[in-house]
């Protein structure tokens, strides 16, 4: 699957660079009035059979990634839990004080400072956050992310083992719509994320997220096929209005507060980001998980099924990859 993903990858930049680039303006009426109608007629019949905007390579890999980690395990756990009930039917559930609010307290007051320091943080447009040194920078996060009923929700909903593959912690800020025009607004526009169908981001907001604190806008898995059906295209051209994008009886805003967590499948939800009001923003921890086995785990395994492993692994490897927790002993088997 890797091999795959690397050598599509390549013929995609080699038509880019040496065919359409310089030749674009030759290109651009055929573009448009044969292969835009072809690409969505495709597009769309695809995605109405699948249910999703990603590609049935990836939802294969999600589906493989969960199998091929199964079955080293003895025990899976699975239980009869509402909340896993709605995450799955959903695409998103909120975990009503899941957090001690002392600890968000704590973690907060010093993001809070940290970000004001313009030489350690990353800054994208109205996002600024920090990626590698959250593990190091903030220790209190081993509480959050080692607590127990984290664990069990988790595998319970993947019914395998599962891996941490990063972690953000970042404040979103208001941003005017002029500014939003000049910088692109790429996650403020509807989408899916592009990953593997087992990718799962597990949010902890700070502080509380109000609607105006800029909250996720999201469609539950339901009514993003009803979308499908209805035509939506994809993230430059929608191919529906706005009104029935965002119809206030089917689009939910993530609100949540400080001690509660969510757990979101950005790949099965058609979702967008709001801009916060004057005065308010969003202060979150990202951590995002996949199906998969930690390597002190894979050590423990004979020598036949670690090959076994090994070899599930790298055909099912995408460029999202556990880093920052490697080796820090979160055991989640
Ligand atoms: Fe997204």
């Amino acid at each position: 699957m890797r091999s795959l993903f690397k050598l599509l990858e390549k013929i995609k930049i080699f038509i880019i660079t040496q065919i359409i680039v310089p030749n674009k303006a030759i290109l651009k009426p055929i573009y448009n009035t044969l292969y835009i109608p072809i690409h969505r007629f495709y597009r769309r019949r695809k995605q109405i059979l699948l249910g999703t905007g990603n590609s049935l390579t990836y939802i294969i890999t999600g589906f493989l990634r969960k199998k091929t980690t199964s079955i080293f395990v003895k025990n899976t756990i699975s239980q009869n839990d509402p909340r896993i009930d709605t995450l799955r039917k959903d695409g998103f559930v909120r975990l009503q004080d899941f957090y001690d609010p002392k600890i968000i307290q704590k973690i907060y007051a010093r993001w809070a400072e940290l970000r004001k320091n313009d030489e350690l943080v990353n800054v994208a447009g109205n996002y600024k956050f920090l990626t590698e040194q959250v593990p190091d920078l903030f220790p209190e996060i081993f509480d959050l992310v080692k607590k127990p009923e984290l664990h069990e929700l988790m595998h319970n909903y993947y019914n395998c083992p599962f891996l941490f593959c990063g972690i953000t912690i970042g404040s979103t800020f208001p941003i005017s719509d002029e500014e939003i025009k000049k910088q692109g607004s790429y996650s403020m526009v509807w989408h899916f994320d592009v990953h593997p169908s087992d990718f799962i981001h597990f949010l902890v907001p700070l502080t509380d997220v109000t609607e105006k604190d800029g909250p996720t806008f999201c469609n539950p898995k339901g009514r993003t096929r009803e979308l499908l059906k209805k035509g939506y295209y994809r993230r430059e051209n929608y191919s529906l209005s706005i009104e029935e994008i965002e119809h206030h009886h089917h689009m939910k805003k993530i609100t949540a507060s400080a001690g509660d967590a969510i757990i979101f499948a950005p790949v099965s939800c058609l979702h967008r980001a709001s801009v916060p009001s004057e005065n308010h923003g969003r202060n979150m921890i990202f951590m995002s998980f996949r199906a998969g086995l930690e390597p002190h785990y894979v050590q423990s395994l004979s020598p036949f099924q670690k090959l076994g492993y090994k070899i599930a692994w790298s055909l099912t490897e995408d460029w999202v990859n556990p880093s920052q927790f490697v080796n820090k002993n979160i055991t989640t088997t």
